[in-house]
């Protein structure tokens, strides 16, 4: 930790401390430009504002009919032969990670650049535009958004991208049914007692302490890749289905993605979350149990494992007929 804080010392000078009004300009999850005048109007735990009312307060989208996340029933998922592999472009690049910010309901991180998603099924290139996360509380109340039969998962990270003909400009992609894209990551907790692991996620994580308040932010240095943050997850095998984005006004401009292998850290590095960043100021609560509820079902679908199989049971059928020869 020692070596980790002085690694990024230095950065600390830029660490922008808001004050409370500026906080509540800067508490955007999603879409900043689409969603800074009712942010302050939504939360996930006070009854008055919690997920369950979100229909009610912003009846538009989050009373719609195509809402995320959902529970994935793996059974049913159909197979599509149009959902090939992805090209990440730049997610190795050592840059990618721009900033880090506590929105006063997640914690996220904006992106470099030129860093983008294309394939995967989708009819156009997307541009990565930042990521963030959601938690329960602790590695022990588990916290992601999308469940699979039911079980939820510790943490759930979420590349949010845009489709690339709209520049970055958020505001009209959430016009588009399939404006953005969002690739969801499960995290969960790793075997064995292993500390601080994966190194770029223990590094990733001594952020939060630097940006405890609602609305501060810092730059984060380089030397961490997407995918480096990614590691262990096969990229090839993911679910399908048209959603929503899951915070208000949870339009309905979102392909979603979300992969079956999961990302794997270590206890210590989950449980920093839930006991470091706060959704206001110095005494407000810690920012914990940040997840919108599942939603009613959606067609899911997944990649079509015949053409692999069938190319299998080829070559076993033609080695056997050689053996035989
Ligand atoms: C819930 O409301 C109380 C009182 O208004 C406030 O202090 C607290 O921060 C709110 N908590 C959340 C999670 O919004
Ligand atoms: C695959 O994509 C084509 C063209 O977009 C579409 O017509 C077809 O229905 C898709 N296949 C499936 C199984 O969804
Ligand atoms: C989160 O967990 C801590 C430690 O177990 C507990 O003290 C706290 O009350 C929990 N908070 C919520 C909102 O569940
Ligand atoms: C918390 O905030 C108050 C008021 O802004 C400030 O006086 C105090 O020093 C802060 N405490 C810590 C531990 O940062
Ligand atoms: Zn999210």
């Amino acid at each position: 930790m020692t070596a980790l804080r002085s690694l990024h010392s230095e950065k600390k000078r830029s660490c922008v401390k808001m004050n409370w009004l500026l906080s509540l300009a800067a508490v955007c999850v999603l879409v900043p430009s689409v969603h800074c005048a009712t942010d302050a109007g939504w939360c996930y735990h006070n009854e008055s504002c919690s997920d369950t009312n979100w229909p009610t307060l912003f009846p538009s989208y989050c009373a719609g009919s195509r809402q995320s996340p959902i529970d994935i029933v793996s059974a049913s998922a159909t197979a599509d032969s149009n959902l090939t592999a992805f090209t990440f472009t730049n997610y190795n690049s050592n840059s990618a990670l721009k900033k880090i910010e506590n929105t006063g309901k997640t914690v996220k991180i904006a992106l470099s650049s030129g860093i983008k998603i294309s394939g995967g099924g989708l009819s156009d290139p997307y541009d990565s535009l930042q990521f963030h996360l959601h938690w329960g509380n602790g590695s022990s109340v588990p916290g992601s958004e999308h469940t699979v039969n039911g079980k939820r998962y510790p943490m759930e990270l979420h590349i949010v991208n845009s489709k690339a003909t709209y520049n970055g400009n958020t505001g009209l992609a959430v016009k588009d049914s399939t404006g953005l894209a969002a690739l969801g990551f499960f995290i969960e907790e790793m075997s064995g007692d292993a500390t601080g692991q994966p190194a770029k996620w223990n590094v990733l994580s001594s952020y939060l302490s630097d940006i405890e308040n609602s609305g501060s932010s810092m730059a984060v240095a380089s030397g961490i890749s997407l995918d480096d943050l990614l590691e262990g997850v096969d990229r090839t095998k993911y679910y399908r289905y048209l959603g929503s984005l899951t915070t208000p006004a949870c339009n309905e401009a979102v392909v979603w993605t979300v992969f079956k292998d999961t990302i794997k850290v270590s206890k210590d590095v989950i449980d920093r979350f839930s006991t470091t960043v706060r959704i206001g100021g110095n005494s407000s609560e810690l920012m914990v149990k940040v997840f919108r509820g599942v939603q009613p079902a959606q067609s899911v679908t997944t990649q079509s494992s015949c053409s692999t199989f069938g190319y299998s049971l080829g070559l076993m059928a033609l080695s056997l007929v050689l053996g035989r020869g």
